[in-house]
């Protein structure tokens, strides 16, 4: 058993559960076209509480069902059983940030829901908080859920170098998921502050990858994806850097980029070897490779060009249950 990836045990409500955001480094949208794609789950989680109730509650809304898409997709799955509960949750994930806060949400609520109903493996996890994400989004690839529940650095679709963990099915798609060595560095990330909708960013770029250059730019995405992954398991920084760059501007080729996005780009660059959008874009955040010690620079130089940017750490844990509350 690969450590950390324990199987999720039975248990009884009340439960807690937590399970972490993501970063992608290389491969948002494309992924969901088939190319691959790689990301590390970070330091930054959300925990649910789960309690016996008369009826699904979230967050103290009896009709949060009726409001919010993850929580409806949740209550509709047949594994959650017909106990209703009362969720709380606390997350310190900034949310529509392109940090997976619906994903680390839907992982999370698995994972408690999982625990009550008898227990699950990582891989069966893995695929019902996919298909919580993938109930409320309409659109969309396991990479965010599979980070929420694995921890740690994972490709999706990537080629054989790590151990793979588990396979993500959606109709007729299977998405494989394997582990990459965390190299060990510090990432800086950097929110807008502007939210967006994933699902309309995802069908903006399917639509721009149907036109008749569409193969060619999505075969540049899975090279620099599958070079930037190499690299990264080979802890080849400046490489890692270059190959972000290139994904970055793929990204604003496809139309996903967005002024903020390219005034905080511009700003780290001073003390950056590389930045780039992660998630959806279209707003959201930057993620950048700070120059070996200048992470405070970097910081510094992000929030005055207007962002809210924070230091990342790779969070190796995966989704967990918590003691009880
Ligand atoms: O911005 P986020 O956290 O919703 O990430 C989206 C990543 C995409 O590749 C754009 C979509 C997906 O499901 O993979």
């Amino acid at each position: 058993m690969t450590e950390g990836l324990a199987p999720i045990p039975a248990g009884h409500l009340p439960l807690s559960a937590q399970a972490p955001g993501k970063c992608i480094v290389f491969g948002e949208h494309a992924v969901v076209h088939g190319a691959p794609e790689l990301l590390f789950a970070i330091d930054l989680s959300t925990q649910v509480v789960v309690r016996p109730a008369p009826r699904w509650v979230l967050n103290g809304d009896p009709s949060a069902a009726e409001r919010h898409p993850y929580f409806r997709s949740v209550i509709q799955s047949p594994w959650a059983g017909a106990q209703p509960v009362d969720v709380r949750t606390v997350s310190r994930i900034p949310r529509g940030a392109g940090l997976g806060s619906s994903a680390a949400l839907s992982a999370a609520l698995t994972c408690a829901l999982s625990s009550t109903t008898g227990g699950v493996d990582r891989p069966a996890l893995a695929q019902r908080s996919f298909d919580v994400e993938r109930g409320a989004q309409g659109v969309g690839s396991p990479g965010d859920t599979s980070a929420a529940v694995a921890g740690g650095f994972l490709t999706v679709n990537g080629e054989a170098i790590g151990e793979s963990l588990w396979t993500v099915r959606d109709g007729d798609r299977t998405w494989n998921v394997r582990r990459v060595a965390d190299p060990g560095w510090v990432w800086v990330v950097a929110h807008t502050g502007i939210p967006r909708a994933t699902g309309d960013a995802v069908r903006a770029v399917g639509a721009r990858l149907a036109r008749p250059d569409g193969p060619t730019v999505l075969a540049e995405f899975a090279r620099i994806a599958t070079e930037g992954t190499r690299a990264v398991a080979a802890g080849d920084r400046k490489t890692v850097a270059e190959l972000m760059v290139r994904n970055h501007e793929l990204l604003r080729e496809v139309g996903v980029s967005h002024p903020r996005l390219e005034a905080l780009i511009e700003a780290a660059h001073p003390a950056a070897d590389g930045a780039k959008l992660t998630g959806a874009g279209a707003g959201g955040s930057i993620v950048a490779l700070p120059r070996e010690g200048a992470e405070t620079e970097l910081v510094r130089r992000l929030a005055r060009a207007g962002g809210l940017p924070f230091v990342v750490r790779p969070a190796p844990e995966g989704a967990s249950l918590l003691s009880s509350p």
